[in-house]
């Protein structure tokens, strides 16, 4: 019996090899400097010791299975890592009502039992070297404790979960230099994309692409890339992508690294594959752009949330009407809601270390609140005609539209983070001729 998480099939240790395994190593002891990100993370510690008023205690969680004995990679929880700036596994902060705070962890694997050589999960010889106690507290600037002294348990409760969230809303400066990182990374990777596409060789092809950049500059992708062509694109979260690539048809591409520092970007957009729209391609293109500006053009500080969604709808709804497909005036459409048959989902969310960042705040502090400065958002309006829409015309069936941009609320109005990619019809034929 061992207490490592060893395989099924691996040889027992003898105890002359556990002996001899624990003599002869090296001193290793790292000494890494102060992260930038340490003194943006105490403040945030200090934020929600004066929200709550109470002790708190945040979990990174730990490894998930994906089957069998293998673990999906593992990816540390959002809050924790705000408050950390720590992306390792099993770890908790314990933050005190006045702000104190203690970072307990699975430190590095000792040498004085078997775990370093023979824990897969965990043993330095298996999954790498984890960080000491001394290394991560002179990294972060924070006092650790080995896990083993952390008494207690981590539960969860609405207001807590509140609190957290609506803390995120506004992002500090280092962290809106997270995400422009992560849009940064993503143009490139809908370059690759781009470049990648005249060898036809599908959408999983092109998912991978995108990927490659994501791991090659990012950490991840912040969620699975949707790459629909054709008819795929109506479906709204298409991540199947096992679709060809079609001369005439439309790619829907919706995709966002998640950087080093776990922000995620999330960006779309909608390139013919020939490389040209054909005009009704490019009318309904240019309908979502309408949408689209409508949108931004609301946005500022003490702006509703809910405006930006009001106006890109109000485009759309007329440009339906003008389809001749609602079966109602426009006017009408917009108050019953009929239109949304066509738009299905909502035309934006708060983006930062999570997706849909901040999904715990309060209606009155997101959906139902005021735009602040610094707070990061999607753009997203879309129209999606399925393929087997008996009310529509034919030629408009199994065709999808969306444009997304990522956004910063500035102290004036909005600044659009994601620029790097082509915005118009023409803009995106001239960008894709060029690649
Ligand atoms: N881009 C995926 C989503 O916003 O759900
Ligand atoms: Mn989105």
């Amino acid at each position: 019996m061992t207490k490592f998480r060893t395989g099924s099939h691996d040889f027992p240790v003898t105890d002359q090899l556990s002996a001899f395994m624990r003599t002869g190593w090296l001193d290793s002891t790292l000494e890494p400097a102060l992260d930038d990100v340490a003194p943006w993370a105490a403040r945030r510690r200090a934020r929600v010791a004066s929200a709550l008023g109470r002790r708190i205690a945040v979990a990174a969680g730990t490894f998930k299975q994906r089957a069998n004995d293998q673990d999906y990679r593992f990816r540390a929880d959002s809050n924790y890592v705000w408050l950390t700036g720590d992306q390792s596994s099993d770890g908790v902060v314990v933050i005190e009502a006045d702000g104190e705070s203690t970072l307990y962890l699975r430190p590095r694997s000792p040498r004085d039992t078997g775990e370093f050589y023979q824990d897969r999960r965990y043993g330095e010889l298996w999954a790498g070297r984890r960080a000491t106690l001394g290394e991560t507290s002179a990294r972060l600037g924070i006092a650790t404790r080995h896990l083993d002294a952390f008494e207690g348990e981590v539960t969860s409760d609405d207001e807590f979960e509140a609190v957290l969230s609506e803390l995120r809303l506004v992002k500090d400066e280092w962290e809106i230099a997270q995400l422009e990182d992560a849009v940064a990374i993503t143009t490139r990777g809908f370059e690759d994309v781009v470049r990648a596409m005249p060898q036809r060789l599908g959408e999983r092809h092109l998912e991978g692409v995108f990927w490659q950049r994501a791991r090659l500059e990012g950490n991840d992708v912040g969620y699975h890339s949707i790459v629909a062509s054709g008819a795929h694109a109506a479906t709204l979260h298409w991540i199947d992508n096992d679709g060809p690539l079609r001369d005439g048809d439309l790619l829907l591409l919706d995709a966002g690294v998640e950087n080093r520092n776990l922000y995620t970007a999330d960006v779309t957009r909608v390139l013919p594959i020939s490389g040209r729209f054909t005009p009704l391609q490019r009318d309904l293109y240019e309908l979502c752009r309408a949408a689209n500006d409508a949108a931004l053009e609301t946005l500022k500080p003490g702006r509703p949330y809910r405006d930006f969604h009001r106006a890109a709808m109000t485009v759309l709804a007329n440009g339906l009407g003008d389809l001749g497909v609602l079966p109602c005036p426009v006017e009408e459409a917009l108050q019953t809601g009929v239109y949304r048959r066509w738009t299905l989902c909502g035309s934006g969310h708060m983006l930062g270390l999570d997706l849909h960042d901040c999904g715990k705040a309060r209606a009155s502090e997101y959906l139902d609140g005021t735009l602040a400065e610094n707070h990061v958002l999607t753009v997203e309006p879309g129209i999606y005609f399925q393929p087997d829409d008996g009310l529509i015309p034919p030629e408009l069936r199994g065709m999808g539209f969306r444009i997304e941009e990522d956004i910063l609320i500035t102290s004036s109005g909005y600044r659009i983070l994601s620029d790097g990619l082509p915005r118009t019809a023409a803009d995106v034929e001239a960008w894709m001729s060029k690649l």
